[in-house]
């Protein structure tokens, strides 16, 4: 299947064999066909082979804005030229700036400190919570990605087979997605169904849990929203049994709404993590929340002092960016995310109407920008629910079938397509033509 060419792009993908393990850096990004991009602009990729698409992967969803933002990239270069360098000493005025504004969009955030990754972010959020409740269960969610660290490493999309089948109330084994992880971390981590509030009361009642945490919709396995009342049920639940209730709004964060995901649904969280759209591509993690429990990471006393630390936290050329990034969304004054609104409602209502017409049985999931075509009659509520209903093969061939029409989805099935403010009419007018003629040479 597909006449497009991709010469350099494996030539270079022989030769990065040779020298990087497994011949990609971060080995989730390694695809087939393995396309080497080399330039991107906006809401467009460049491929070693001449290609361009239209990017709808935005590198996992950090593009809010677009590749190279120019406002973003001026802020950046603007940091270059004022001689701004990591000063790694006493605190600086960026990061004061930076910790303002996330302040000013997210009201939960009492207190922020700030990371380079949303894996840091998340792990600092599970030792913060340790350390306050002064226990050592957590619970996740089943589906839910929460960063790479031995806490939350365990595969994304498990095998039916590995963990066995629905179970409510109940739990899940973790099953690791590393070699590496020590037994005792995994037997710390409790995994439940998403949207299964009596899974977990069930976990609760059994161990003494430090957090619940997850993202507020799943959104690493396309997009499984929550349910009415499930943030809400496991707020009250996380109060009634003293665990701390953590969103990680990586993906969420400044996409989904300027406040987070949080700033839609009403709960309020003890501590959220963000990462992703908050620099619009540079890296930058920020991890905030309760003035009580983020005072640990200055408690006078030693043996109650929670550790933060990093060479680079706060660098300014990714602060700077981050600035940028939330000072052109509150510029906005809602402009951008109504925009945002729009263009996924208009994708959604193409794609669906496509569907229909050529008699295939999907349907799209969509918060905002973010969205992902499900090939089954239902949005799943779970990851089980997922496994059990959605056409993994058919995904996989409509991602490559688009790829050979110059639109570029991560070529995995169930993965999130992100809208970005690049995107433009006649780039979402482009995509129905190619979703077009991709299900009809389907
Ligand atoms: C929800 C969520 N949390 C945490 C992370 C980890 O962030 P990072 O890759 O910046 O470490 C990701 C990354 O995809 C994510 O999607």
């Amino acid at each position: 299947m597909g006449t497009l060419k991709f010469e350099r792009s494996e030539a270079l993908s022989r030769e990065s064999a040779k020298h990087i393990a497994g011949g990609v850096v971060s080995l989730n990004r390694k695809t087939d066909p393995p396309v080497v991009f080399v330039r991107a602009q906006g809401s467009k990729l460049y491929d070693a082979d001449g290609h361009e698409f239209i990017d709808y992967h935005a590198a996992f969803a950090p593009f809010i804005l677009g590749h190279n933002d120019p406002d973003v990239n001026a802020a950046v270069r603007k940091a270059l030229d004022d001689g701004l360098s990591l000063m790694g000493s006493g605190t600086t005025s960026w990061e004061v700036r930076l910790a303002e504004l996330v302040r000013a969009c997210v009201p939960s955030l009492d207190l922020v400190q700030i990371t380079n990754t949303g894996s840091e972010a998340t792990a600092h959020a599970i030792r913060l919570s340790r350390a306050f409740t002064g226990r050592e269960d957590i619970i996740l969610m089943l589906g839910g990605y929460n960063g790479w660290h031995n806490d939350v490493a365990r595969a994304v999309m498990p095998d039916a087979a590995a963990t066995g089948p629905r179970v409510s109330p109940g739990e899940y084994a973790f099953v690791p997605s590393s070699a590496g992880i020590p037994e005792g971390t995994q037997r710390r981590v409790h995994l439940v169904n998403f949207n299964d509030l009596d899974s977990v009361e069930y976990v609760l009642r059994r161990y003494p849990i430090a957090c619940v945490l997850t993202e507020p919709a799943l959104q690493n396995i396309g997009i499984v929203p929550p349910q009415p009342g499930y943030l809400q049920g496991v707020r009250k639940l996380c109060d009634a049994y003293g665990a701390l209730f953590v969103f990680d709004e990586v993906k969420t964060g400044f996409r989904a709404s300027l406040g987070g995901y949080q700033g839609l649904c009403g709960v309020k969280p003890d501590l959220s993590v963000f990462g992703k759209a908050i620099a619009n591509g540079y890296p930058l993690g920020v991890i905030g929340g309760r003035r009580d429990v983020m005072e640990l990471f200055a408690h006078p006393d030693a043996k109650k002092r929670v550790l933060i630390a990093g060479t680079y936290n706060a660098h300014p050329f990714t602060s700077s960016a981050a600035i940028a990034t939330i000072e052109k969304l509150r510029r906005s004054d809602g402009e951008v995310y109504r925009q945002l609104e729009a263009k996924g409602a208009k994708l959604q209502k193409g794609l669906e109407g496509l569907f229909a017409e050529k008699g295939v049985c999907a349907k799209v999931s969509r918060i905002g920008s973010a969205f992902c075509a499900y090939f089954s009659d239902h949005v799943p509520v779970d990851w089980h629910d997922l496994a059990a209903s959605h056409n993994f093969d058919l995904d996989r061939k409509f991602r490559r079938a688009l790829l050979e029409r110059g639109v570029y989805h991560f070529p995995m099935a169930a993965k999130q397509g992100s809208i970005g403010a690049a995107h433009s009419e006649e780039d979402l007018a482009r995509t129905l033509e190619a979703t077009r003629d991709a299900l009809r040479a389907l």
